[in-house]
């Protein structure tokens, strides 16, 4: 894990900012709690240290199927803390269920997803089950909880090949291209 990366350390920041302003600003009398689903992933961990040493409590959530468990003890390093960690996977309702009441969920970082274009053609339906049900699983839960922050981590590949850089959100998202020509 490459915790000086300074892009992944402002993103995390800016994330921080999001979830403080979605959260309804800092709380002097309790820590605010973070659900952070794909926290041992690469934006994910960058995330969870910033996190801690903001001052919030997190529960981080990952199925370790993109990462490796040793990460948590890399946070626990680095942040001198004992992170939460929860082996599981974001499709998994019940487990979910029990996460939201078992803490005192303010707001979820949501993460836990598959990102490799290429091996999205090549699987498209393990990406719409884990990126679309992942995101309505989770989406479910917190409503029946009543959380309703969520910051959702979209992807750049969207925009396809933008024809200027920094792209901006208010680029076309060009139509996907089709995975069968016609013969
Ligand atoms: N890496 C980037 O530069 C970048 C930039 C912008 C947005 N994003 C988006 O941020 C998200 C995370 O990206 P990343 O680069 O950290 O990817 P990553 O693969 O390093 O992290 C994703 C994590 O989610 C976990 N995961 C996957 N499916 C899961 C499931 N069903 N349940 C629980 N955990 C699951 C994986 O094990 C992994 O640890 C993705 O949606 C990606 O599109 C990434």
């Amino acid at each position: 894990m490459a915790v000086r990366c300074w892009p992944c350390q402002a993103a995390s920041l800016i994330l921080i900012l999001c979830v403080e302003y979605l959260a309804g600003g800092i709380s002097l009398v309790m820590k605010k709690t973070i659900l952070l689903t794909g926290a041992t992933g690469y934006i994910g961990s960058h995330t969870w240290c910033a996190l801690l040493a903001a001052g919030y409590d997190v529960v981080g959530l990952d199925n370790l199927c993109n990462s490796v468990a040793e990460v948590v003890g890399r946070v626990a390093e680095i942040t001198q803390t004992q992170p939460c960690f929860v082996e599981g996977d974001v499709r998994d309702s019940a487990l979910l269920g029990t996460l939201f009441s078992r803490h005192k969920i303010d707001a979820v970082i949501h993460f836990a997803a598959l990102k490799a274009v290429g091996e999205s053609v090549e699987n498209p339906l393990a990406y719409y089950d884990t990126n679309l049900n992942g995101l309505l699983t989770l989406s479910k839960v917190m409503a029946l909880h009543m959380v309703k922050n969520l910051v959702f981590s979209s992807s750049a590949t969207v925009y396809g090949d933008p024809h200027m850089v920094p792209i901006k959100e208010i680029f076309p998202c060009p139509r996907p291209i089709p995975m069968v020509k016609p013969s």
